[in-house]
Formats: structure tokens, C-alpha cells, sequence
């Protein structure tokens, strides 16, 4: 029995080291890179590009050089950020493809993008876009939580898919980047298809990182600490978000790592409060043992309590 505790010693350092010497490579020995240069590219494509985060990787784009496609909602923000855009990189070329990623069958917005950069090769591809639904899975109208995947999920593979095809065919080299969560660590009750959505999108993009690398196009998942943006404004009351909120970091820190990031590694773990919860919440805790935990407990958090449907009480006879 003397060599269970150095097993479990071992066991430890080899789920934490490695891990660890990842993180401060991607946080402290990846220098910035120009993208521009690294891909030989003229355009990118950004989802979600009209605020917060997207509109940072837009700016950031657009100062090294690059032209960039910008996807969002065709509404106040996206007229807005168009504006403040153009008049501050008036030597860019911004394209503007205003549409709703929600839609199911991807028909009508993937139509638009493809008429929209029918002429130029899109080599850089951010799968941005995103927003979070809150309460009792059951209790949120089935329309709603779809529309959610739908912009989450499904947007990223739809397009994904049209631009890895047309990088493939035409031997580009290229970058596609989602913005995933570490809300997708563990589970999330009271906002269950959000954290869902953002797990699936970490094990695609790590999936197909390996299918693309052989033809030199670099996927890239990012994990971001939390950014302050309209994230928390759109999403419902929920003080666990709250509290997140108010350690949050200006939305470049994203737009800096993916041009520090990119190529060099495949999951970007952003800043502290992602690096401690993957860290407890995925190496130290068990995430089966978490999902008890998080069924034992439930009950008893203030959010769960706030939002939980009461439904009629059952009649008897
Ligand atoms: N903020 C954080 O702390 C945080 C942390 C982890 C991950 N993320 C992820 O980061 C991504 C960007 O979020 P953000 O923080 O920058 O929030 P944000 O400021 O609300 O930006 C979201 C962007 O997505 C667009 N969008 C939302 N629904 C859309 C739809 N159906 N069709 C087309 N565009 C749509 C928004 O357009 P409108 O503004 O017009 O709605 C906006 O441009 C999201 O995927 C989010 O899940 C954020």
C-alpha cells in the first residue's frame, strides 16, 4: 500500500502540470502576432462583430490590416457600430451582412454571407455570436432555447463549414476561432442549454483542429474569463452572472489573445477565473461527483429559487 499516496502524487502532477504549462505558454510566450502576415490573408469574418467581444476582434482586426466581413443582427447596434467603424479605419474595407443567426435551417443567412463575400477569400472565420438564455430549462419556451442553440451552435458549424470547404479547395491557409465558455466545464443548471452550447463548440473545434491541420489551417477555442459587454445587460437576472460581471476585463483582452494565440495552441483558457475553474472544477472535482453535487444543491440557491416556474398544483380526488 506504500505506493498510493506517490501514485496519487503523480496522478495529480501529470493532470495539472501539463495543463498548466499550456496556459502560461498561451498567457506569456506566444508574442503578438499579425495575421494579416501569418495567413497572407486580406479578409476576415467576425459573428456577433457589432459589440463586445466581436466588435474588439473587428478593431483589432482591422488595425493590422485586414478587411474584415462583419455578421450581426441587423438592428440599432449593428447601424451604430457601423458607423464608429468606418469613421475610425477609413482605410479598411468593412462588409456588413445584417442577419438573424438564430434561424434554424442557416438557409436564409448563410445565403447573405455567401453573396457577401462571393469575391474575396475569407481566411480568417470567428465563430463569435452568442447570448444566454436563463432559468428552468422546462419553464423557457422551446422557440427561445432553440433560437439560442441555433446562434450558438448551429451558425458556427453552418459557416464553419462553408469556409473550411472553400479554404480546403483553394489550398488557403487559415484561422477559425469559436468563443466558447467555461461555463461549458460543468453543469449549469438554470442556464443548462448555454453551457451545453458552449461545451459542444470546445469539442468541435478540438475535433476538427486535427482534421484541418495537415492543410495548415489553425483552429483556435477560446474559454474567456469574464468580458464586459451586453452579455450580462441581455441576459436575465441571475446573481452568479452578477458576480461574474464584477471581475470582468475589457472585451480586447479576447481580441489580443486570439492574435497571440492563434496557431500556437488550440484551447485558449483566458485569464484567471477560467484557469481556477477548470482547475477545481475539472481536475480536483470529479464532474460526475459535481453532478450530484449540483442536484443536492440546487434547491437551496437563491437563483434557482427566483426563477423556478411554480406550476398548479396537482388536483386530487
Ligand atoms: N461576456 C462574457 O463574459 C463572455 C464570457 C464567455 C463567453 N462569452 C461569449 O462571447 C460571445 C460574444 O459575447 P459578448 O460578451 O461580446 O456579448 P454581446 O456584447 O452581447 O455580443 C454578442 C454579439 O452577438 C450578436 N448576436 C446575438 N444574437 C444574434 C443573432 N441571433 N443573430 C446575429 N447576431 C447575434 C449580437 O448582436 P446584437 O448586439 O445586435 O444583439 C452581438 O453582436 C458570445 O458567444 C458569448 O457567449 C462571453
Amino acid at each position: 500500500m506504500y505506493f498510493i499516496t506517490p501514485l496519487f502524487f503523480w496522478i495529480g502532477v501529470l493532470a495539472v502540470v501539463p495543463y498548466l504549462a499550456l496556459v502560461l505558454y498561451g498567457a506569456y510566450g506566444c508574442p503578438e502576432q499579425n495575421l494579416k502576415d501569418k495567413y497572407n490573408a486580406k479578409w476576415a469574418l467576425v459573428t456577433g462583430g457589432s459589440s463586445g467581444i466581436g466588435a474588439a476582434i473587428v478593431r483589432k482586426f482591422a488595425s493590422q490590416g485586414l478587411n474584415v466581413v462583419i455578421v450581426a443582427l441587423d438592428d440599432a447596434t449593428l447601424s451604430k457600430f457601423k458607423e464608429t467603424i468606418v469613421a475610425e479605419f477609413p482605410k479598411v474595407e468593412f462588409r456588413f451582412v445584417g442577419c438573424d443567426l438564430s434561424e434554424a435551417s442557416g438557409e436564409i443567412y448563410l445565403n447573405a454571407v455567401k453573396e457577401s463575400t462571393k469575391d474575396i477569400d475569407v481566411q480568417i472565420l470567428c465563430n463569435n455570436a452568442g447570448f444566454i438564455t436563463t432559468g428552468g430549462y422546462a419553464d423557457i419556451a422551446l422557440k427561445r432555447e432553440m433560437a439560442n442553440f441555433h446562434t450558438n451552435v448551429t451558425a458556427g458549424l453552418t459557416l464553419t463549414h462553408h469556409f473550411a470547404d472553400e479554404m480546403l479547395n483553394k489550398k488557403l491557409r487559415g484561422l477559425i476561432t469559436f468563443t466558447s465558455s467555461s461555463a461549458g466545464f460543468i453543469p449549469n443548471p438554470m442556464s443548462a442549454l448555454y453551457s451545453s452550447s458552449k461545451i459542444f463548440l470546445t469539442n468541435f473545434a478540438a475535433s476538427i483542429a486535427a482534421e484541418l491541420a495537415e492543410a495548415k489551417i489553425d483552429v483556435l477555442v477560446i474559454h474567456p474569463s469574464p468580458i464586459d459587454s451586453n452579455f450580462y445587460s441581455n441576459a436575465g437576472k441571475m446573481s452568479a452572472l452578477t458576480s461574474a460581471q464584477k471581475f470582468s476585463s475589457p472585451p480586447s483582452v479576447i481580441a489580443d489573445t486570439i492574435c497571440r494565440n492563434a496557431g500556437k495552441i488550440i484551447v485558449s483558457d483566458q485569464g484567471p477565473i477560467t484557469v481556477v475553474m477548470k482547475i477545481f472544477m475539472t481536475k480536483v472535482l470529479d464532474w460526475n461527483v459535481f453532478a450530484e453535487i449540483m442536484k443536492l444543491g440546487l434547491r437551496f440557491n437563491g437563483d434557482y429559487k427566483a426563477m423556478k416556474v411554480e406550476r398548479p398544483t396537482k388536483k386530487t380526488n
